[in-house]
């Protein structure tokens, strides 16, 4: 049998999802109306085989319950777990900790997926790529742009067999345009002891570890490393410095090459993107949960069915209204997620952004960000030569006064904006 394991990580040190994820955990903020993790779950629900997926991180247990509860019952041939580390393990690290869980009733082979990446997650094409080679790992990989690719885990991959012969994570250099889209198929009896030889490894000589990489260096090093005695399972161990090069050194190692959307959900602005591909789907599957198309409605649409929108606003595409919220008469509304209970009255014009819960914007108010390529995978963007958000976004309860506009700004939560803004973080 199959099954799936996402990992969620936990409450972040980071910055990149604020000021969204200081009210909700970036897995579960909202996109194309339903919570990112939701959409591994849909994939995951494709895959018949498939009856038990864990959601691994460092989250509180309560924190997904109430989500567990409701994909449980939309999804009842699936059984849920929520598996809590008592500290950030690694994305390896978790996998390891839990895998008497895992391993319970045999499983030859089990997906992992990244929650923070947006996808079309094809993971029967990669069972069927596991099945054809025999393979004891696949992963998921798409092609970017070089000046994008060191921002990755890199493959480098032969065309024809469609081996992994080499990967690196986030190399310095430019390696390969073929990157590691963070979705995996294991075999049980490969993955784990390449992760144990991986942990091996790093107690026999864990003063000499380091990393090419400094972004995440603090979470790859012991935790608390003055203190000689600890744990050896309190080693942060990641799958993608750790153990993947090794795999594609010595094991079947394959990549399925994605032509379909793939973007990562790393900052807040990257909600806005990710929320035009899954929108963008949800239509081409002619989901009936779309706003149906007129002439103010150019789709893809997606209004929660408790909002209010006045018939004379324009709304699309890429628009996602969440529950409660109300749009007046006039309103003109792009590329924009607006969450639950916010108002925008009549007149307003938001584009490029993220209206977060509660907010309000005044009569004739303008809320917009800048338009990025299609294969860009930044968020920011350079204005008169300072580096500033493409997307606008107004945390939770925010106000912006009638008539005022403002544009590629970030502001945090309970501001009130009485006069215009442009390129500001307004604290
Ligand atoms: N349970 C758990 N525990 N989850 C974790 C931990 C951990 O200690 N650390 C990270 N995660 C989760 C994150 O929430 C995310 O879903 C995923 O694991 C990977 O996060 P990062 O470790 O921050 O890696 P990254 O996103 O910078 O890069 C990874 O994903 C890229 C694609 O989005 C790598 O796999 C790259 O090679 C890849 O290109
Ligand atoms: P910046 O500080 O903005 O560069 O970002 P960051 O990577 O530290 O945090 P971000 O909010 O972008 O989160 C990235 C992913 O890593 C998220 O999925 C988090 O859940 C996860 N994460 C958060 N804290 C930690 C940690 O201490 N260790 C590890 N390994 N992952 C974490």
């Amino acid at each position: 049998s199959t099954k799936a394991v996402i990992l969620v990580g936990g409450p972040s040190r980071g910055t990149r999802f604020r000021p969204l994820s200081m009210e909700l955990p970036k897995p579960l903020f909202p996109v194309a109306g339903h919570p990112i993790i939701e959409h591994c779950f849909r994939a995951i629900a494709g895959v018949p085989e498939i009856k038990e997926v864990f959601i691994i991180g460092y989250y509180e247990e309560s924190v997904f319950q109430p989500f567990i509860d409701y994909i449980s019952t939309a999804f009842p041939q699936l059984s849920v777990k929520y598996l809590r580390e008592y500290q950030a393990l690694g994305t390896a690290g978790g996998l390891y900790h839990f895998r008497d869980v895992i391993l319970k009733g045999k499983p030859e082979r089990f997906f992992v997926l990244n929650a923070d990446v947006c996808s079309s997650f094809p993971l029967t094409e990669m069972l069927k790529l596991f099945e054809d080679k025999d393979a004891e790992a696949v992963m998921l990989g798409t092609r970017v742009a070089t000046e994008s690719a060191n921002n990755f885990g890199c493959i480098v991959s032969d065309a024809h067999t469609k081996r992994v012969l080499h990967y690196v994570e986030k190399p310095e250099g430019h390696i390969s345009n073929l990157i590691n889209c963070g979705v995996y198929l294991f075999a049980t009896e490969c993955i784990f002891p390449a992760i144990r030889s991986a942990m091996k490894r790093r107690t026999e000589r864990p003063r000499l570890v380091s990393y090419p990489s400094s972004e995440n260096l603090e979470s790859s090093i012991y935790q608390g490393q003055d203190d000689d005695d600890e744990d050896k399972e309190s080693v942060v161990i990641r799958l993608e410095q750790d153990v993947l090069s090794d795999i594609a050194d010595s094991r079947q190692f394959f990549v399925l090459e994605s032509k379909d959307f793939w973007r990562q959900i790393k900052t807040a602005g990257s909600a806005v993107p990710a929320n035009a591909l899954y929108l963008t789907k949800a239509f081409q599957m002619q989901s009936e949960e779309l706003a149906k198309p007129s002439a103010n409605i150019l789709p893809p649409v997606y209004i929660h069915p408790s909002a209010h929108v006045d018939p004379t606003a324009k709304l699309g595409p890429n628009v996602s209204i969440g529950p409660r919220v109300t749009v007046g008469a006039g309103v003109r509304i792009k590329e924009t997620i607006v969450l639950e209970d916010s108002e925008i009255k009549h007149d307003a014009c938001v584009m490029y952004a993220i209206v977060g819960w509660k907010s309000k914007i005044g009569a004739w108010a303008r809320v917009e960000g800048t338009p990025t390529p299609i294969t860009s995978h930044s968020t920011s963007i350079v204005k008169n030569g300072v580096k500033v958000q493409s997307v606008t976004i107004l945390g939770k309860e925010c106000g912006v006064a009638d008539e005022v506009r403002v544009q590629n700004c970030v502001c945090l939560p309970y501001k009130e904006l009485k006069r215009d803004v442009s390129n500001e973080v307004i604290m």
